[in-house]
């Protein structure tokens, strides 16, 4: 009988010098640097460009990026016109998907000779795609609330730009912080299924946007990405702070999987969680949302008392997102602004020492047998 892994479980496909997880010492660094540090010391546009370009930027760097990031805010009319064509019920996620593949359209260096492959250009696409997710993603939130659009201001970092351009005022600090920061510790995590699905697509030798495009639609599902939505629909369905033990045990009875709580890689707690906790703790106590903080210390504690699971990222993430003012549905398209940075990295890196990406499957299927002939 073949060895079969399911779920690619353990399997080690390849190397990578883009980010290091150590599930033991519950640890993430990205080239190298603790990805805490990171989110302590650096804006999240040093740190794309450190996914980007392989460094962390040397000031003149930061300011020749920033400088394009910036001149690459606006949108196209033509995107404009996507998003507005696209019916107002349809997910964000589809939205984003749907925009960024429009994206691909518009380049016409795809046609070039190495068009596809060629790292100078695929770094311009990845700085292309970073600087456009934060403008698509607020005017579809923007659109959804019927409220006028508003353009990117270049005399604003990117955090403050995207808030800028979501919310029509200038981000509180606390605000305009935990949003970087939660950007950076969104960026990139190894093999997880959306840039292993983007290392699928660049594989075949298709193009950047093809790739994102395909692994946008890998981090929608709530085992992946979705779970920071599907974390605040649980808030809302349990209520309030007493109701979350009755409400786990029903849920757990029920088979539900609890969202927000377990990893693949991690087993011991997910290095970016305390990170994340702590914007949590901040946006709590300046919006004096304490009720908000003791159900998530509730269920946190219902279920590692119960299954032993931990949260991940994704748990503390989805009710930040919801004290910064953002609708529920626009968390996922927020973690693919960021994780664009990281799969753009994987992309350039698949394709720097490329093998197709081809596993092989055990047959389950009926024995060969032959087609009936024909009945008049
Ligand atoms: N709620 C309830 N039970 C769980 C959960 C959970 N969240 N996570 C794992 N388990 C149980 C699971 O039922 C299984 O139990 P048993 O052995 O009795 O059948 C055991 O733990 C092992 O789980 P698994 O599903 O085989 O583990 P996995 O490594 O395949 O799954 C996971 C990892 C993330 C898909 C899973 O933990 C899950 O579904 N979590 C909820 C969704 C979620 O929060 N996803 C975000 C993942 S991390 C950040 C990101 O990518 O955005």
């Amino acid at each position: 009988m073949t060895d079969i892994h399911k779920g690619l479980a353990g399997v080690v496909v390849d190397t990578t010098a883009i980010s290091k997880v150590n599930p033991d010492t519950n640890s993430l660094l990205y080239r190298g640097y603790p990805v805490q540090e990171l989110a302590a010391r650096c804006s999240f546009e040093q740190v794309a460009h450190l996914l980007i370009h392989g460094e962390l930027p040397t000031t003149d760097e930061l300011a020749q990026a920033q400088r394009l990031e910036r001149s690459l805010r606006p949108l196209d009319p033509r995107t404009r016109e996507l998003i507005d064509s696209l019916p107002a019920t349809a997910h964000p996620m589809d939205v984003v998907r749907t925009a960024v593949s429009q994206l691909g359209t518009f380049d016409d260096t795809l046609g070039q000779p190495d068009g596809l492959t060629d790292r100078t250009l695929n770094q311009g696409r990845a700085m292309y795609l970073f600087a456009q997710l934060p403008s698509i993603v607020a005017y579809d939130q923007r659109r959804r609330r019927d409220q006028k659009i508003i353009e990117p201001r270049d005399d604003l970092g990117y955090a403050a730009n995207f808030l800028w351009m979501t919310f029509g005022a200038e981000p509180e600090p606390v605000v305009e912080q935990g949003f970087n920061v939660s950007m950076i510790l969104y960026a990139e995590h190894s093999f997880n299924a959306s840039t292993f699905t983007a290392r699928v697509i660049a594989s075949t030798l298709s193009d950047l946007y093809s790739a994102v495009t395909g692994a946008i639609g890998a981090l929608k599902g709530p085992l992946h990405g979705g779970a920071n939505e599907a974390v605040m629909a649980t808030f809302a369905e349990i209520g309030t702070a007493d109701r979350a033990e009755a409400w786990l045990d029903e849920a757990l009875a029920a088979k539900r999987k609890i969202m927000g709580f377990g990893h693949r890689v991690y087993k011991h707690g997910d290095s970016r969680v305390p990170t994340m906790k702590a914007v949590l703790d901040n946006l709590v106590d300046h919006y004096e949302q304490q009720d908000l903080g003791e159900l998530y210390t509730a269920l946190e504690q219902a279920m590692t008392a119960r299954k032993d699971i931990l949260p991940n990222l994704d748990y503390p993430a989805g009710p930040a997102y919801h004290l910064m003012g953002f609708d529920t549905q626009m968390f996922t398209p927020l973690f693919v602004a960021s994780r664009v940075t990281g799969w753009a990295a994987h992309v350039m890196e698949q394709l720097e020492s490329n093998a197709l990406i081809r596993p092989l499957s055990e047959y389950s299927g009926p024995e060969q047998r032959e087609v009936p002939g024909r009945r008049d």
